[in-house]
């Protein structure tokens, strides 16, 4: 099929996902393979998110949530950890007119208070002026664990049941849900990972309870349009059971 027989055939197939997660791996190997330094790899990865954003809100997506920077990523070497804020800072002012452009709402998951001051104002401002923007949500997990994303909600559950706000019997899956940084987001139903790589990596752990799993061994940097709509096709050919039964099982 070329592009836009795929591109039809996706959006004709129904089944769209609402909401689609990436873990947006290889942009070290990337760089490793031509010689060059990670950071000519993290900038190359740049270029695929603006085309996978573009291509997402195209196909009617509503939600994409790109794994950016994760808590554990602090730990990369100082001048690799530097470049990849400085490149947030650039994308985030040099897109910001596409992204209003094109309806776009930005929206961040993470522990942003430990980015860089600088960093964190540039972001916090294009939150704000996409705001009121309807199409798809484009939101970026930054300084984002999965684990301390849930032992936060525990304190503050904890916090809540001393006060009485909430009493035991209230604790459910929604209210959990409610209390995690994602809140307001449906859970994903397609998970992407490229570069190979078959682990989660403190991603979405609650989130992805029954999310699909896509792992393609293409990496971030040459990651195609068309690599993000067999992703989706590849779903829409997916029985997703959750526990039960298929009908036509029965
Ligand atoms: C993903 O690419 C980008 C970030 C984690 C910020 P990597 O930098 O992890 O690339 P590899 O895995 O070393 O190839
Ligand atoms: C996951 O990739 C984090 C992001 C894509 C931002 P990593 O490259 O950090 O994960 P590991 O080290 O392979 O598990
Ligand atoms: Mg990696």
């Amino acid at each position: 099929m070329n592009p836009e027989e795929l591109k039809s055939s996706v959006t004709a197939a129904g089944k769209l996902p609402e909401h689609v997660a990436i873990i947006m791996d290889g942009n070290g190997r990337w760089a490793r393979k031509r010689g060059l330094l990670r950071t000519a790899g993290h900038r190359a990865g740049v270029k695929t998110v603006k085309k996978i954003v573009r291509i997402a809100g195209d196909i009617g997506l509503k939600y994409l949530t790109l794994f950016t920077f994760s808590t554990e990523n602090w730990k990369r070497p100082k001048d690799e950890v530097s470049a990849i804020m400085r490149l947030l800072e650039q994308t985030t002012k040099k897109e910001l007119s596409e992204l209003l452009e094109n309806n776009v709402r930005l929206i961040a998951t993470g522990n942003i208070e430990n980015l860089p001051p600088k960093k964190r104002e540039v972001l916090l401002d294009a939150i704000e002026r996409t705001r009121n923007n309807t199409g798809l949500v484009l939101n970026l997990a930054l300084s984002y664990s999965g684990r301390a994303e849930i032992l936060q909600a525990i304190k503050n559950i904890t916090t809540d049941l001393s006060s009485k706000k909430i009493s035991p019997d209230d604790i459910n899956d929604e209210l959990f849900s409610s209390y995690l940084q994602t809140n307001g987001l449906p859970d994903p139903d397609l998970l992407i990972r490229t570069s190979g790589e078959m682990r989660i990596s403190n991603f979405l752990l609650w989130q992805t309870a029954y999310t699909e799993l896509y792992v393609t061994d293409v990496l971030w940097p040459d990651f195609s349009e068309d690599d993000f709509l067999k992703a989706i096709a590849d779903y829409q050919r997916r029985d997703r059971r959750f526990g039960m039964v298929s009908p036509s099982k029965k």
